[in-house]
């Protein structure tokens, strides 16, 4: 039975949420294997190959190692939350849904409107960090591409094209099909390890430890703040337990895609920062490529073009799982109400929720084609990590409230880990610059209009009436208007 409610702090029970999964018409294809290459496949990306630059050279020196692992420990705490809840309630919408169970629908929606920060904004950034791998290939090669074509109306450009073109590409792959997408992403993914481990081996060897000195060059507090801008770069290891309704079994295997992916990402990372750091003066990392620029500064030229199409192989597969993540969400958003139902329509022989995920690649390309990267990639930073501070409080509320459901993975030190988690979470957010939280909670506003237009009517757990009166507001008003009674 549906808890029908007029609250806006009415809850899914979890027993609800799991029948939703029994009759989910989305395939079960996805093993331990997939989710790890779906995970590594969202994270290693812009944040690593782009992001860097800038965190090295203008925040955080060679300390940037530091950052990495201090922002891989928040965002480890987060993935231990992430995979209990995964592994209890194994449906698709991940943070959303946990929400949805632990502290009401008005919460759910602010996570759910949150996660469109994190994963269809976050798809915008990656796809105009793509377009300039694209662009930087090409001029390698001797070509030009026109900077009009290539950039939006604030970095000097018209529109970006090749932005628009690649998110409406991997749009239409995760369209056709679950299966044909996580296939192509393993390949990809695979590529992009290569590149990374190539990296990291050939650099060592031309390592100099005079350039990790100074290693503060902007004191210690350098560490946190590039921690929070390369956070951007663990973005997507969430992304694995939204595909939890596809995957053959959830409760072993959601844990071990999300801890894996993220403990692999991690260890990378690290070492990718330490070679990069160690080839070159801090100062000079900051360009477009500093992978390829740190190897070029290093007289490894020959390298700097194979680093370049792993980056763009790494980046694409990052834009491939945060459309899918994308789609999912709005998939489950939907299938509660509070969202149209036009984006929990699935396709009769793709399997897959197709026209809103058409949706998402057009507005996806829309913002790639004329906003410029730095706003978008901050706001998808903000919207991440307040996700991460519910789905901790999520973890902590349905403890106490749901003490005996079955949590095949369980957070060790709970409370101590969980309460960790959201207070490093908070510690990054307040470490973002001032006018991301202007934009974040401009954000927040215009989603609490829609709740409350929208949502808190057309809501699976609304009361019938509530709906229907909704509905009937539609209509002509005339309909309604009560006859007078005719005085002679
Ligand atoms: N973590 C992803 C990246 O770095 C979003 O591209």
């Amino acid at each position: 039975m549906k808890p029908i409610s007029t609250s806006i702090w009415r809850k899914k029970p979890v027993e609800e949420l799991l029948k939703d999964k029994q009759t989910s018409r989305l395939t079960r294809t996805l093993g331990p294997v997939d989710l790890v290459a779906l995970g590594i496949g969202a994270i290693i990306g812009t944040g690593i190959f782009v992001l860097t630059g800038v965190a090295a050279s203008q925040y955080a020196g060679p300390a940037l190692i530091l950052s990495f692992a201090f922002s891989g420990f928040a965002a480890g705490l987060a993935a231990l939350t992430y995979a209990e809840l995964a592994s209890m309630i194994p449906v698709s919408g991940s943070a959303y849904t946990y929400t949805y169970a632990s502290l009401g629908e008005f919460a759910a929606w602010i996570v759910g409107w949150n996660i469109v920060l994190e994963y269809l904004v976050a798809a915008a950034a990656v796809s105009i960090g793509w377009s300039a791998y694209f662009s930087e290939i090409f001029h390698s090669l001797g070509v030009l591409l026109p900077t009009a074509l290539t950039s939006s109306p604030a970095a000097g450009g018209v529109m970006n094209v090749p932005a628009v073109l690649v998110a409406l590409t991997i749009a239409t792959l995760v369209t056709v099909g679950t299966r044909e997408s996580v296939n192509f992403n393993k390949v990809i993914v695979a590529v992009k390890l290569l590149v990374v481990l190539f990296f990291i081996v050939l650099g060592a060897r031309y390592v100099n430890p005079a350039n990790w000195h100074p290693f503060f060059p902007f004191g210690h507090i350098g560490i946190t703040h590039g921690a929070a801008i390369i956070f951007f770069a663990y973005i997507g290891f969430d992304a694995v337990a939204t595909a939890a309704e596809e995957t053959r079994r959830p409760q072993r295997d959601l844990p071990i895609g999300i801890m894996g992916s993220l403990a692999i990402s991690t260890v990378l990372y690290v070492l990718v920062t330490a070679v990069l750091t160690g080839l070159v003066p801090y100062t000079q990392l900051n360009t477009a490529s500093p992978v390829a620029t740190a190897l070029l500064g290093a007289g490894v030229t020959w390298a700097g073009g194979v680093v370049a199409v792993g980056a763009l192989a790494g980046i694409t597969s990052v834009l491939l799982v945060v459309i899918y993540a994308q789609s999912r969400v709005f998939f489950a958003m939907s299938r509660d109400g509070l969202l149209p139902g036009i984006f929990k329509r699935v396709h009769p022989k793709f399997k897959t929720p197709y026209l809103n995920t058409i949706l998402i690649g057009m507005g996806v390309a829309l913002m790639a084609a004329f906003v410029p990267i730095e706003i978008i990639a901050q706001l998808a930073n903000i919207g991440t990590l307040t996700a991460f501070v519910v789905v901790a409080v999520a973890v902590l509320v349905l403890r106490k409230t749901n003490p005996d459901a079955r949590r095949p993975f369980k957070v060790p030190f709970s409370p101590f880990l969980p309460l960790l988690s959201l207070v490093l979470s908070l510690y990054l957010i307040i470490n973002l610059p001032p006018l991301t939280w202007v934009r974040f909670i401009v954000w927040m506003i215009i989603g609490i209009a829609v709740y409350f237009f929208y949502g808190y009517r057309r809501s699976e757990l609304a009361p019938e009436g509530q709906r229907l009166r909704w509905m009937f507001r539609r209509l002509p008003a005339v309909r309604f208007r009560p006859r007078r009674p005719r005085r002679d």
